[in-house]
């Protein structure tokens, strides 16, 4: 995979610099509810004034607004909060959410000029953002001599590593819903893996349709169904295909987990996105935290990518446990899939 040239090549003395970063963060009202995307952030940042730079202006989207009511909500204000508490430098300044232009969704030249306006160097260290096309990704980065920002970087190297010579057995497990967006990957990823164990609504959905061609798929056995889509709903851990009418199955069942943690334990390299089951709640959470602890107990390289399979590990404090965790959903799944994603390709090796 080709590698854009490092901000660690760049003078950056005395330099105004652009640095566009992903700190799409997920608020609670005005509070940073997880700042795990802000702390990634910081090594470039502290890199730059390391070196000089006289002001560093760091950009960034924030949720997805649509209309005029929303600028109140997607302020980036929590955010620059959070920043300058984080850095304590006032050379670091944080604009206001880059898709509130609405140039930025379009890759809009003129609000690129904007944003480019009396700076001398462009680092992109948005590696969650670089499957877009946008402004402050794609469109900037032929203004100003461009740079790749540290994590950019990281996040190239660890997850290319997946895609180059791996360890095996490979096993990804994959899970959550949007099987559509996943299929791709799947493909990709999948026919190189040795095992493909696949948990979730995905697995439901897989079974319905034609088998994956070349992929040594799992499904699983067993299920925890439910009498209702409610946390406290009756339970029964069924057979796949004997679930009661109605019933839903909310997780993976018992004969199932071990099977997975079987497969995870033996295992030299891991990809895992996706949930087991619907594990923000307790009683439907044992497959997805059974294979978040097969994976941090496995003796192999482990990736894991996408907001729900990254909670997950955090909330079962298994995060020191795993290789490599992603700050990117999409952008991961584009890159894993063999797709070159616009804000790398827009970065000069
Ligand atoms: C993300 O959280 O997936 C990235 O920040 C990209 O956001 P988007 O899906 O709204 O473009
Ligand atoms: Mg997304």
């Amino acid at each position: 995979m080709r590698l854009p040239r490092s901000v660690r090549a760049a003078d950056v003395e005395d330099k105004v610099v652009l640095v566009r970063a992903d700190l799409n963060v997920p608020l609670e009202g005005s509070r940073v509810a997880d700042d795990t995307r802000i702390q990634a952030s910081l090594p470039t940042l502290r890199l730059l004034l390391d070196g000089g730079a006289r002001e560093v202006r760091v950009c960034s989207h924030l949720g997805r607004p649509k209309t005029e009511e929303d600028r109140a909500k997607y302020s980036i204000a929590p955010v620059r909060e959070r920043v300058a508490e984080l850095v304590g430098d006032p050379r670091v300044t944080v604009l206001e959410n880059t898709r509130f232009n609405p140039g930025e969704t379009k890759n809009d030249e003129g609000f690129a000029r904007e944003l480019a306006e009396g700076c001398d160097l462009y680092v992109n260290d948005a590696f969650g953002s670089a499957h877009r096309a946008h402004s402050s990704t794609e469109a900037v980065a032929h203004l100003l001599p461009a740079y790749a920002g540290l994590l950019l970087l990281a996040e190239l190297e660890h997850l290319g590593r997946l895609l180059g010579k791996v360890e095996r057995p490979f096993v990804i497990v994959a899970g959550g819903a949007k099987v559509e967006d996943k299929i791709a990957v799947l493909t990709h990823l999948g026919s190189r893996a040795d095992r493909v164990l696949i948990g979730g609504k995905m697995a439901e959905e897989l079974a319905a349709q034609s088998p994956l061609e070349g992929v040594a798929v799992t499904l699983p056995v067993d299920v925890v169904a439910a009498s209702a889509f409610d946390p406290d709903a009756e339970t029964t851990v069924a057979r796949v295909g004997d679930v009661p009418a109605g019933w839903l199955g909310l997780d993976i069942g018992p004969e199932t987990q071990l099977v997975f943690a079987s497969a995870i334990a033996d295992a030299k390299t891991i990809f895992w996105n996706g949930p087991m089951g619907v594990f923000e709640w307790p009683r439907f959470s044992a497959g997805t935290n059974t294979v978040a602890k097969a994976i941090a107990d496995a003796d192999a390289y482990s990736v894991v990518g996408g907001g729900d399979s990254v909670r997950a590990v955090n909330e079962a404090g298994l995060a020191k446990s795993i290789s490599w965790i992603s700050t990117g959903g999409g952008a991961s799944l584009e890159l894993l899939e063999g797709k070159e994603l616009p804000g790398v390709a827009a970065i000069p090796s």
